[in-house]
């Protein structure tokens, strides 16, 4: 088992437990004086959790349709009927949808109370159920209501990823490709466990110096800006790992027509996609303004005009005031060749 830890300078800790059967380590971390642990899932998961307390399972629904306040006041309002408080636990067990969904409603029912994770998906042990964001869509765009709140321990139970389906280990690959350029460099040489510990020391490194994100934590979400914009205009088709793919290579291709990166790093990020078997191109009949009207609502865009996670000399860094004519270049330079 590798145990990492995010240390914040406040001198708060999240372990984060990664390896075959990390599961079981659950009871062990749920806090002495919880009574009672809400498990909140979603159906039909390969994995049952033992708390060594009273506990209950909450459902949610499948996919991000499911990512809203509904139904995180859904869980609230079921929380307060069975009598959870405070001083309780909730558990998430799932990917990102569940931990987002599940790490909300722990981080307002009552103020606020502890969450575990146990991630069940690539796409969550590497980035979702790590460093505290949580989070629900609205229609207007992707997880823009949302909280800060640490989980008390993550877990990743690698055995979990052997069941995984297809799809759904091809989504995590497209945020396995983004920690190429954060310095992971070539993680799909190692071993499922180390890889999944890469990613996450990356990341820990990277919360646990700006838990907020006022500054460096957007770096995470490198690909992510067009990425969103894409969800939402297929309306949630295009899963999110597969938006990020792409998202990916458009980012490559604004920077190299900012000049911040030559044609032979935009031939990498095209290597990297397709050697992990992501898309690196638009769908077909997808809309520059509408893309570009989506952009402009990213959390990022309100005080410094279009803002990117983009590739430059140093490496992956936060850039702001983006000259839209550049992005829609770069849309044309993405967009499948007829
Ligand atoms: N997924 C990006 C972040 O957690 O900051």
């Amino acid at each position: 088992m590798i145990t990492l830890e995010l240390d914040f300078p406040d001198g708060r800790t999240c372990p984060v437990l990664i390896g075959a059967g990390a599961h079981q380590e659950l009871s062990a971390r749920i806090p002495e004086r919880a009574q009672r642990v809400a498990v909140v899932t979603q159906a039909d998961l390969p994995v049952q959790v033992e708390t060594g307390r009273e506990t209950k399972v909450f459902l949610i629904g499948q996919g991000e349709q499911h990512k809203t306040m509904s139904t995180v006041e859904s869980l609230c309002s079921q929380f307060a009927a069975w009598g959870l408080t405070r001083s309780d636990c909730v558990v998430g067990v799932g990917g990102g949808i569940v931990t987002d969904v599940a790490g909300f409603a722990a981080s307002v029912y009552h103020r606020g109370m502890q969450v575990i994770h146990v991630a069940t998906t690539l796409m969550a042990q590497i980035d979702a159920a790590i460093g505290g964001k949580t989070g629900v869509n609205l229609a207007q765009g992707k997880n823009l209501v949302g909280t800060y709140w640490q989980p008390s321990a993550v877990i990743c139970d690698t055995d979990l990823l052997l069941t995984l389906p297809k799809r759904e280990w091809q989504c995590g690959l497209g945020e396995l490709a983004k920690y190429h350029w954060l310095g992971g460099g070539n993680l799909d040489a190692l071993p499922i466990d180390e890889r999944v510990a890469a990613c996450v020391q990356i990341k820990a490194d990277i919360v646990s110096q700006d838990e907020r994100e006022s500054g460096r934590r957007a770096i995470l979400n490198y690909g992510h800006t067009l990425a969103h914009a894409l969800e939402i205009a297929g309306d949630h088709q295009l899963r999110h790992g597969e938006a990020v793919g792409i998202g990916l290579m458009y980012a490559a291709e604004l920077a190299s027509l900012m000049g911040r990166i030559d044609g032979d790093a935009v031939q990498e990020h095209r290597r990297v996609l397709a050697g992990y078997g992501l898309a690196s191109e638009l769908p077909a009949g997808s809309d520059n303004e509408e893309l570009m009207h989506l952009m402009s609502r990213d959390k990022k865009v309100l005080d410094a005009g279009y803002t990117f996670a983009l590739l430059g000399s140093t490496g992956v860094e936060v850039v702001k005031n983006v000259d839209p004519v550049l992005m829609r270049e770069a849309l044309e330079a993405v967009r499948p060749s007829a």
